[in-house]
Formats: structure tokens, sequence, C-alpha cells
């Protein structure tokens, strides 16, 4: 995880003067997203196996909601960013 902050930061840097800036801090978002997506899935599988019914539906709320984010992140980087960063 740190590694992809670092490397959120470095977008941020490289392009804080571009029109693709939006872009690149979705595309940086994205990967913690997909990051908390597969932790809380192999949380969610060993919740499972061990019977821990209670944690394993919180898991997937939690699972549900960074997916949802995910998602999010999809729209807004299809429908306004990545346009915006192609103009330049
Ligand atoms: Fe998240």
């Amino acid at each position: 995880m740190q590694g992809l902050i670092a490397e959120g930061d470095d977008i941020v840097k490289e392009q804080k003067n571009s029109t693709a800036l939006d872009a690149g801090i979705i595309a940086a978002c994205q990967k913690v997203e997909h990051y908390e997506i597969a932790s809380y899935g192999t949380l969610c599988a060993w919740a499972e196996v061990m019977g821990h019914d209670e944690a394993l539906k919180l898991l997937r709320q939690t699972e549900e909601e960074e997916v949802s984010a995910d998602e999010t992140l999809t729209e807004v980087a299809e429908n306004v960013a990545n346009q915006r960063a192609q103009s330049e």
C-alpha cells in the first residue's frame, strides 16, 4: 500500500500542470481500490472457511463498498477525466 501511495504522489508531482492530472489521480486511486478488493476478498474467503459468519457479513459489505468506489472512479474517468487528459 505504501508503494501505491508513493506512486500516486509521483503522478501528482509529474502531472501537476497537466490536463492529465485527474486521470492520473483516478488511476492511482483505482489501484488502491483493487488492492483493497483483493484484500477483503481474501479475508471473506478465510472468514467463510473458519465459519465466522458475522465477520464474513461485515467483510462482504466492505468489499462491496470498495467495488462501488472503483465503479464510481471508472465512471468519472470514462466520462470526464480521460477525455480531458486527451485534450492536451
Ligand atoms: Fe477504498
